[in-house]
């Protein structure tokens, strides 16, 4: 209740409304995730805050898929990924090396890399072997522009000989591309994937309060789950499409303008 009322006494200052500590009650939290949802598409999008629709659930015979890449700063690499049709969630971490549970500040041996969980049925492995070669330089030795450092190394991680060798087959058209210089990018099997620090989850989307705030602050846990969020997270960092950075920011313009849609029923 006293959320609501506080809800109500802010409907008419624009700019206090759009800051991150006010609270939003449920019907709020409802119409936005419908708003949000109606742009992603899907019609089994509707979504409260709390309840984190999995699409691979329904559909046990043809689980999703993990994929992991490491092709520099993870923050950046999560991005990459979170936006593409058929990715069904991204989080960020460590694998490569051998020091059990590494850490941020100590991470020996491992490269910063992202965990990406997949539909094979909307996207596959292939495809996204051609976003990983398209996103970073692979030619660069230890490192992408000014993140020097064996942290930022290029790998495939696979698991399976499938991976591996679609991986390899990759690797040898990338090189092919030229000849000048020599592809740095190394094919590891994975071992261990250790999920990094939740202030590393999700960056690009942490620096946008007001995006946070239009999903309703989601704890933590649910953030690091969420489609959306994955999504969000590269519209965030500018690399969704055009067409759909477009989108999304058309879609949050205007429930700025209107302000809280469903204050009107309450
Ligand atoms: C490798 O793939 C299998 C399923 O094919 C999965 O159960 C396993 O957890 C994967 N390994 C790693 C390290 O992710």
């Amino acid at each position: 209740m006293e959320e609501l009322s506080r809800s109500r006494a802010l409907s008419g200052n624009h700019s206090t409304r759009l800051s991150r500590s006010v609270p939003l009650s449920p019907p709020n939290l409802l119409t936005l995730a419908v708003v949000l949802a109606s742009f992603f598409g899907g019609a089994q999008c509707i979504r409260l805050a709390n309840r984190i629709p999995d699409p691979a659930a329904g559909f046990p015979d043809q689980p999703s898929r993990t994929a992991v890449f490491a092709l520099g700063s993870f923050w950046r690499s999560e991005a990459v990924f979170g936006c593409l049709d058929g990715v069904v969630r991204t989080a960020v971490g460590y694998a490569g090396g051998s020091k059990p549970n590494p850490e941020y500040r100590s991470l020996r041996d491992h490269a910063e890399c992202v965990q990406v969980e997949y539909d094979p049925r909307l996207i596959s492995y292939r495809q996204l072997l051609d976003v990983f070669w398209s996103s970073h330089d692979s030619r660069q030795v230890l490192g992408q522009g000014p993140d020097v450092g064996n942290q930022y190394r290029s790998i495939i991680f696979t698991n399976g000989t499938e991976e591996s060798r679609l991986a390899a087959l990759s690797k040898e058209r990338e090189q092919s591309k030229s000849k000048s210089s020599v592809v740095t990018t190394q094919i590891q099997h994975l071992e261990t994937f250790y999920h990094a620090e939740p202030e590393h989850q999700k960056f690009e989307l942490k620096q946008k309060p007001l995006i946070l705030q239009l999903m309703g602050n989601l704890p933590e846990d649910e953030l690091q789950k969420s489609s959306l969020a994955a999504k969000l997270n590269s519209f965030a960092a500018e690399l969704c499409p055009p067409h759909i950075q477009k989108q999304i920011d058309a879609k949050i313009g205007d429930i700025i303008r209107k302000s809280w849609p469903l204050l009107r029923n309450v």
